[in-house]
Protein backbone atom coordinates (compact mmCIF):
# COMPACT_ATOMS: atom_id res chain seq x y z
CA UNK A 1 0.00 0.00 0.00
CA UNK A 2 1.44 3.30 -1.21
CA UNK A 3 1.17 5.90 1.32
CA UNK A 4 0.71 9.73 -0.46
CA UNK A 5 0.69 11.76 2.81
CA UNK A 6 2.55 14.84 2.00
CA UNK A 7 5.06 13.62 4.71
CA UNK A 8 5.79 11.03 3.13
CA UNK A 9 6.76 13.23 -0.19
CA UNK A 10 9.33 14.47 1.85
CA UNK A 11 11.26 11.45 2.33
CA UNK A 12 8.98 8.86 -0.03
CA UNK A 13 8.69 5.14 1.03
CA UNK A 14 9.74 3.03 -1.30
CA UNK A 15 8.28 -0.82 -0.98
CA UNK A 16 10.06 -2.37 -3.52
CA UNK A 17 13.29 -1.13 -3.01
CA UNK A 18 13.19 -1.35 1.10
CA UNK A 19 11.64 -4.88 1.07
CA UNK A 20 15.23 -6.46 1.72
CA UNK A 21 18.26 -6.56 1.82
CA UNK A 22 21.59 -8.79 2.21
CA UNK A 23 24.78 -8.23 4.15
CA UNK A 24 28.26 -9.54 4.30
CA UNK A 25 30.23 -9.55 7.56
CA UNK A 26 33.33 -11.54 8.69
CA UNK A 27 34.59 -13.25 12.04
CA UNK A 28 36.51 -11.09 14.15
CA UNK A 29 39.19 -12.38 16.54
CA UNK A 30 39.98 -10.55 20.02
CA UNK A 31 43.57 -9.35 21.10
CA UNK A 32 42.57 -8.18 23.67
CA UNK A 33 39.05 -10.03 25.18
CA UNK A 34 35.57 -9.33 25.51
CA UNK A 35 34.42 -11.67 28.84
CA UNK A 36 32.20 -10.74 31.31
CA UNK A 37 28.98 -8.48 31.22
CA UNK A 38 27.56 -6.22 33.64
CA UNK A 39 24.32 -5.43 31.75
CA UNK A 40 23.23 -8.53 30.24
CA UNK A 41 19.57 -7.04 28.63
CA UNK A 42 22.12 -3.65 26.71
CA UNK A 43 24.98 -6.32 26.66
CA UNK A 44 26.99 -3.57 28.38
CA UNK A 45 30.64 -4.96 28.79
CA UNK A 46 32.71 -5.47 31.70
CA UNK A 47 36.13 -4.79 29.86
CA UNK A 48 37.40 -2.68 26.62
CA UNK A 49 38.23 -5.04 23.83
CA UNK A 50 40.24 -4.91 20.93
CA UNK A 51 40.07 -7.72 17.42
CA UNK A 52 41.26 -8.23 13.98
CA UNK A 53 38.28 -8.80 11.50
CA UNK A 54 39.36 -11.79 9.19
CA UNK A 55 39.23 -12.31 5.37
CA UNK A 56 37.67 -15.69 6.16
CA UNK A 57 34.20 -17.04 7.11
CA UNK A 58 31.75 -14.98 5.89
CA UNK A 59 28.35 -14.74 6.72
CA UNK A 60 25.85 -14.13 4.32
CA UNK A 61 22.46 -12.96 5.58
CA UNK A 62 19.35 -11.60 3.51
CA UNK A 63 16.08 -9.79 5.33
CA UNK A 64 13.23 -10.11 3.42
CA UNK A 65 10.43 -8.17 5.03
CA UNK A 66 6.77 -10.76 5.37
CA UNK A 67 4.08 -7.83 5.91
CA UNK A 68 1.07 -10.65 5.94
CA UNK A 69 3.75 -12.89 8.28
CA UNK A 70 2.20 -13.72 11.81
CA UNK A 71 6.03 -14.55 13.05
CA UNK A 72 9.62 -14.26 11.69
CA UNK A 73 10.93 -17.04 10.37
CA UNK A 74 14.83 -17.92 10.27
CA UNK A 75 16.57 -20.47 8.96
CA UNK A 76 20.55 -21.01 9.03
CA UNK A 77 22.12 -23.23 6.10
CA UNK A 78 18.48 -23.89 5.28
CA UNK A 79 17.61 -25.49 8.16
CA UNK A 80 14.90 -23.39 10.30
CA UNK A 81 15.70 -21.80 13.89
CA UNK A 82 13.83 -23.23 16.76
CA UNK A 83 14.17 -22.68 20.34
CA UNK A 84 16.81 -20.16 21.96
CA UNK A 85 18.29 -19.25 18.59
CA UNK A 86 15.23 -18.28 17.04
CA UNK A 87 13.95 -16.45 20.56
CA UNK A 88 17.72 -14.55 20.21
CA UNK A 89 17.06 -13.32 16.35
CA UNK A 90 13.53 -12.81 16.90
CA UNK A 91 14.29 -10.41 20.06
CA UNK A 92 16.98 -8.86 18.07
CA UNK A 93 14.75 -8.10 15.24
CA UNK A 94 11.97 -6.38 18.13
CA UNK A 95 14.87 -4.09 18.57
CA UNK A 96 14.98 -2.74 15.14
CA UNK A 97 11.44 -2.82 14.47
CA UNK A 98 11.48 -0.48 17.79
CA UNK A 99 14.12 1.42 16.30
CA UNK A 100 12.34 1.92 12.98
CA UNK A 101 9.25 2.06 14.24
CA UNK A 102 7.83 -0.27 12.15
CA UNK A 103 5.86 -3.34 12.81
CA UNK A 104 6.61 -6.33 9.64
CA UNK A 105 7.89 -9.40 10.46
CA UNK A 106 10.83 -10.75 8.47
CA UNK A 107 12.30 -13.81 6.62
CA UNK A 108 15.83 -14.12 7.02
CA UNK A 109 18.13 -16.80 5.60
CA UNK A 110 21.84 -17.16 7.03
CA UNK A 111 24.21 -18.65 5.35
CA UNK A 112 27.55 -19.52 7.27
CA UNK A 113 30.84 -20.38 6.59
CA UNK A 114 32.24 -20.35 9.93
CA UNK A 115 31.43 -23.91 12.14
CA UNK A 116 28.58 -22.36 14.60
CA UNK A 117 29.23 -22.22 17.76
CA UNK A 118 32.62 -23.41 17.83
CA UNK A 119 34.39 -20.69 19.62
CA UNK A 120 35.14 -19.13 16.24
CA UNK A 121 33.22 -15.84 16.21
CA UNK A 122 30.07 -17.16 14.11
CA UNK A 123 28.04 -14.60 16.32
CA UNK A 124 30.14 -11.98 15.56
CA UNK A 125 29.99 -12.23 12.10
CA UNK A 126 26.10 -13.46 11.88
CA UNK A 127 24.72 -10.51 14.29
CA UNK A 128 26.93 -8.18 12.24
CA UNK A 129 25.29 -9.12 8.99
CA UNK A 130 22.03 -8.88 10.47
CA UNK A 131 22.21 -5.83 11.98
CA UNK A 132 23.56 -4.31 8.55
CA UNK A 133 21.01 -6.30 6.29
CA UNK A 134 17.74 -6.12 9.05
CA UNK A 135 18.30 -2.25 9.27
CA UNK A 136 18.49 -1.40 5.52
CA UNK A 137 15.18 -4.14 4.73
CA UNK A 138 13.62 -1.38 7.66
CA UNK A 139 14.52 1.32 6.03
CA UNK A 140 16.81 2.42 9.08
CA UNK A 141 19.56 4.92 7.45
CA UNK A 142 22.18 3.71 10.51
CA UNK A 143 26.21 4.89 10.55
CA UNK A 144 28.96 2.62 11.40
CA UNK A 145 28.38 3.64 14.97
CA UNK A 146 25.03 3.40 15.60
CA UNK A 147 25.31 0.01 13.56
CA UNK A 148 27.93 -1.65 16.17
CA UNK A 149 25.49 -0.53 18.62
CA UNK A 150 23.53 -2.42 17.02
CA UNK A 151 24.72 -5.33 16.44
CA UNK A 152 26.59 -5.11 19.98
CA UNK A 153 22.64 -6.51 21.27
CA UNK A 154 22.93 -9.69 19.18
CA UNK A 155 26.11 -10.27 19.97
CA UNK A 156 28.79 -8.25 22.26
CA UNK A 157 31.74 -9.34 19.94
CA UNK A 158 29.23 -8.44 16.56
CA UNK A 159 29.79 -4.80 17.80
CA UNK A 160 33.57 -5.18 16.14
CA UNK A 161 32.66 -7.02 12.82
CA UNK A 162 30.91 -3.95 11.72
CA UNK A 163 34.46 -3.00 10.64
CA UNK A 164 37.53 -3.84 8.79
CA UNK A 165 40.92 -4.82 10.32
CA UNK A 166 41.48 -3.68 13.85
CA UNK A 167 38.75 -2.23 15.95
CA UNK A 168 38.22 -1.36 19.72
CA UNK A 169 35.27 -1.86 21.42
CA UNK A 170 34.66 0.63 24.28
CA UNK A 171 32.75 -0.80 27.50
CA UNK A 172 31.71 3.46 28.76
CA UNK A 173 32.51 1.85 32.28
CA UNK A 174 32.50 5.63 32.99
CA UNK A 175 28.81 6.62 31.36
CA UNK A 176 26.45 7.61 34.80
CA UNK A 177 23.50 5.80 33.67
CA UNK A 178 23.00 2.23 31.46
CA UNK A 179 21.38 4.43 28.86
CA UNK A 180 24.19 6.82 28.29
CA UNK A 181 26.46 3.49 28.45
CA UNK A 182 24.30 2.46 25.66
CA UNK A 183 24.62 5.15 23.93
CA UNK A 184 29.09 4.89 24.47
CA UNK A 185 29.50 2.03 24.02
CA UNK A 186 30.48 0.80 20.38
CA UNK A 187 33.18 0.01 18.53
CA UNK A 188 35.63 1.63 16.42
CA UNK A 189 38.36 1.28 14.00
CA UNK A 190 41.61 0.96 16.06
CA UNK A 191 44.48 2.61 14.12
CA UNK A 192 47.81 0.34 13.00
CA UNK A 193 50.15 1.18 10.62
CA UNK A 194 53.56 -0.85 9.13
CA UNK A 195 51.84 -4.22 9.99
CA UNK A 196 51.17 -7.29 7.88
CA UNK A 197 49.72 -10.20 9.88
CA UNK A 198 47.93 -13.33 9.45
CA UNK A 199 46.07 -15.56 11.63
CA UNK A 200 47.12 -19.05 11.69
CA UNK A 201 43.69 -20.53 12.70
CA UNK A 202 43.93 -24.57 13.70
CA UNK A 203 40.38 -25.68 13.87
CA UNK A 204 40.83 -28.32 15.77
CA UNK A 205 37.37 -29.22 16.60
CA UNK A 206 34.17 -27.76 15.22
CA UNK A 207 31.69 -29.42 17.39
CA UNK A 208 29.53 -26.59 19.29
CA UNK A 209 30.93 -25.83 22.52
CA UNK A 210 29.60 -27.29 25.44
CA UNK A 211 29.16 -24.57 27.79
CA UNK A 212 27.86 -20.84 25.74
CA UNK A 213 29.88 -18.26 26.10
CA UNK A 214 27.09 -16.24 27.68
CA UNK A 215 26.58 -18.96 30.19
CA UNK A 216 30.54 -19.09 30.81
CA UNK A 217 31.06 -15.15 30.84
CA UNK A 218 28.22 -15.34 33.75
CA UNK A 219 29.67 -17.87 35.50
CA UNK A 220 33.41 -16.75 35.37
CA UNK A 221 32.15 -12.98 36.22
CA UNK A 222 29.85 -14.64 39.31
CA UNK A 223 32.26 -16.94 40.75
CA UNK A 224 35.36 -16.42 39.65
CA UNK A 225 37.83 -15.52 42.30
CA UNK A 226 40.22 -14.52 39.15
CA UNK A 227 37.98 -12.46 37.41
CA UNK A 228 38.02 -8.59 38.81
CA UNK A 229 41.68 -9.20 38.93
CA UNK A 230 42.01 -10.27 35.18
CA UNK A 231 39.66 -7.17 34.38
CA UNK A 232 41.95 -4.99 35.90
CA UNK A 233 45.01 -6.04 33.94
CA UNK A 234 43.10 -6.28 30.99
CA UNK A 235 43.28 -1.89 30.82
CA UNK A 236 46.72 -2.21 30.96
CA UNK A 237 46.73 -4.69 27.92
CA UNK A 238 44.84 -2.51 25.87
CA UNK A 239 46.52 0.64 26.44
CA UNK A 240 49.65 -1.14 25.58
CA UNK A 241 47.76 -3.07 22.18
CA UNK A 242 47.06 0.92 21.36
CA UNK A 243 50.55 1.48 21.06
CA UNK A 244 52.09 -1.57 20.07
CA UNK A 245 49.34 -1.87 17.38
CA UNK A 246 50.29 2.32 16.48
CA UNK A 247 53.96 1.20 16.25
CA UNK A 248 53.47 -1.78 14.32
CA UNK A 249 55.37 -3.92 16.56
CA UNK A 250 53.32 -7.52 15.77
CA UNK A 251 55.80 -9.24 18.87
CA UNK A 252 54.63 -6.68 21.28
CA UNK A 253 51.00 -7.24 19.82
CA UNK A 254 50.96 -11.14 19.88
CA UNK A 255 52.57 -11.05 23.89
CA UNK A 256 49.74 -8.83 25.00
CA UNK A 257 47.21 -11.14 22.91
CA UNK A 258 48.33 -14.28 24.41
CA UNK A 259 48.92 -13.05 27.73
CA UNK A 260 45.41 -11.69 27.87
CA UNK A 261 44.02 -15.10 26.60
CA UNK A 262 45.84 -17.05 28.86
CA UNK A 263 44.53 -15.01 31.39
CA UNK A 264 40.96 -15.16 30.35
CA UNK A 265 41.22 -18.86 30.13
CA UNK A 266 42.16 -18.84 34.09
CA UNK A 267 39.40 -17.04 35.04
CA UNK A 268 37.30 -19.60 33.75
CA UNK A 269 39.02 -22.56 35.15
CA UNK A 270 39.09 -20.82 38.41
CA UNK A 271 35.02 -20.57 38.17
CA UNK A 272 32.86 -22.97 40.25
CA UNK A 273 31.90 -25.48 38.46
CA UNK A 274 34.89 -24.42 36.12
CA UNK A 275 34.74 -23.83 32.58
CA UNK A 276 37.40 -25.53 30.48
CA UNK A 277 37.40 -25.11 26.60
CA UNK A 278 40.92 -25.89 26.78
CA UNK A 279 41.63 -29.07 24.98
CA UNK A 280 44.57 -31.77 24.64
CA UNK A 281 45.12 -30.40 20.58
CA UNK A 282 44.73 -26.76 21.68
CA UNK A 283 47.94 -27.64 24.11
CA UNK A 284 49.85 -29.39 21.80
CA UNK A 285 49.42 -26.32 18.94
CA UNK A 286 50.18 -24.16 22.19
CA UNK A 287 53.49 -25.94 22.49
CA UNK A 288 54.44 -25.98 18.94
CA UNK A 289 54.15 -22.04 18.78
CA UNK A 290 56.40 -22.25 21.76
CA UNK A 291 58.61 -24.33 19.64
CA UNK A 292 58.18 -22.04 16.61
CA UNK A 293 59.53 -18.67 19.37
CA UNK A 294 62.55 -20.51 20.31
CA UNK A 295 63.26 -21.41 16.69
CA UNK A 296 63.20 -17.26 15.96
CA UNK A 297 59.57 -17.17 14.36
CA UNK A 298 57.53 -14.49 15.95
CA UNK A 299 53.97 -16.52 16.95
CA UNK A 300 51.74 -15.77 19.28
CA UNK A 301 48.38 -17.66 20.34
CA UNK A 302 44.85 -16.72 21.27
CA UNK A 303 41.85 -18.87 22.04
CA UNK A 304 38.70 -18.05 22.62
CA UNK A 305 35.27 -19.98 23.23
CA UNK A 306 36.35 -23.21 22.36
CA UNK A 307 39.65 -25.07 21.73
CA UNK A 308 40.64 -23.76 18.59
CA UNK A 309 43.55 -22.11 18.60
CA UNK A 310 44.96 -18.94 16.29
CA UNK A 311 48.21 -17.96 15.82
CA UNK A 312 49.14 -14.61 15.31
CA UNK A 313 52.58 -14.33 12.95
CA UNK A 314 53.74 -12.04 9.94
CA UNK A 315 51.75 -12.77 6.94
CA UNK A 316 55.39 -13.61 5.50
CA UNK A 317 55.14 -16.70 8.01
CA UNK A 318 51.86 -18.22 7.87
CA UNK A 319 53.28 -21.00 5.75
CA UNK A 320 55.83 -22.01 8.31
CA UNK A 321 53.43 -21.68 10.98
CA UNK A 322 50.60 -23.10 9.70
CA UNK A 323 53.13 -26.32 8.96
CA UNK A 324 54.23 -26.58 12.44
CA UNK A 325 51.05 -26.23 13.63
CA UNK A 326 49.87 -29.03 11.18
CA UNK A 327 52.47 -31.15 12.30
CA UNK A 328 51.34 -30.53 15.98
CA UNK A 329 47.81 -31.10 15.70
CA UNK A 330 46.90 -33.31 12.33
CA UNK A 331 43.51 -33.53 12.67
CA UNK A 332 43.37 -30.08 13.00
CA UNK A 333 41.74 -28.14 10.05
CA UNK A 334 44.85 -25.58 9.19
CA UNK A 335 43.60 -22.13 7.41
CA UNK A 336 45.59 -19.09 7.09
CA UNK A 337 43.42 -15.30 7.21
CA UNK A 338 44.28 -11.73 6.86
CA UNK A 339 42.96 -8.50 7.97
CA UNK A 340 39.53 -8.21 6.62
CA UNK A 341 36.30 -6.04 5.18
CA UNK A 342 33.94 -4.67 7.63
CA UNK A 343 30.21 -5.87 6.97
CA UNK A 344 28.59 -4.45 4.45
CA UNK A 345 25.08 -4.25 1.84
CA UNK A 346 25.86 -6.86 -0.92
CA UNK A 347 24.39 -5.33 -4.18
CA UNK A 348 21.57 -7.57 -4.91
CA UNK A 349 21.57 -6.09 -8.43
CA UNK A 350 25.12 -7.56 -8.76
O1 LIG B 1 30.06 -12.15 21.48
P1 LIG B 1 30.03 -13.41 22.25
O2 LIG B 1 28.94 -13.42 23.25
O3 LIG B 1 30.03 -14.64 21.37
O4 LIG B 1 31.39 -13.52 23.14
C1 LIG B 1 32.63 -13.70 22.56
C2 LIG B 1 33.68 -13.79 23.60
C3 LIG B 1 35.07 -14.17 23.12
O5 LIG B 1 35.05 -14.62 21.79
C4 LIG B 1 35.59 -15.30 23.99
C5 LIG B 1 36.03 -13.00 23.26
C6 LIG B 1 35.88 -11.89 22.27
O6 LIG B 1 36.21 -10.76 22.63
O7 LIG B 1 35.47 -12.13 21.12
Amino acid sequence: MRDESPATSVRPRQPEAAAGATAVAHPNIALVKYWGKRDEQLVLPCVDSLSMTLDVFPTTTRVLLAPEAADDQVSLDGAPLAGEPLGRVTAFLELVREWAGRRERAVVDTRNTVPTGAGLASSASGFAALAVAAAAAYGLDLDATALSRLARRGSGSASRSVFGGFAVWHAALDAATPTEADLRSFAEPAPAHGLDPALVIAVVNAGPKSVSSREAMRRTVDTSPLYRPWAISSRDDLSDMRTALARGDLDAVGEIAERNALGMHATMLAARPAVRYLSPPTLTVLDAVLQLRRDGTSAYATMDAGPNVKVLCHRADADRVAQAVRGAAPQARVLVAGPGQGARLLDEAA
